[in-house]
């Protein structure tokens, strides 16, 4: 199994392992915050947890995508269900999917 805390510091460690709950991580430009996030969703899946379980917001498109690809990185082939996605598009999905309980079409004439 892929060792997910090679390479992280004492701090990373801490974030990535920090028990199942809410957790504030606040650090500077480059410091390794999509690290932690990456390979705390690796860690959750790697610990068992299902990847249809996690879900992962970001705010641009750009950081979705390299949240997913760096994840993908992480852990090849297991990451069916994992929601990774800005919170405009993992919403508008929702509101797709669950169109029907709240009386409204699924379609929609914009594109998230
Ligand atoms: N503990 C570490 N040791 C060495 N390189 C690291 C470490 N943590 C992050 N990096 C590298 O530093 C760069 C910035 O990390 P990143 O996670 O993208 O930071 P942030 O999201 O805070 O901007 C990336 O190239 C990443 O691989
Ligand atoms: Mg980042």
């Amino acid at each position: 199994m892929f060792d997910l805390l090679a390479g992280l510091n004492p701090q990373q460690i801490e974030a990535v392992t920090a028990k199942p709950g809410p957790t504030l991580i606040i650090a500077g430009p480059g410091s390794g915050k999509t690290r932690v996030l990456t390979h705390r969703i690796a860690h959750l899946i790697q610990q068992g947890t299902p990847p249809f379980k996690i879900m992962a917001v970001t705010f641009t498109n750009k950081a979705a995508k390299e949240m997913r690809e760096r994840v993908e990185r992480l852990l090849s082939g297991e990451l069916r269900g994992l929601t990774i996605g800005t919170f405009h598009s993992i919403c508008a999905r929702i509101l797709r999917r669950e169109a029907a309980r709240l009386n409204v079409t699924h379609e929609s004439s914009s594109k998230p």
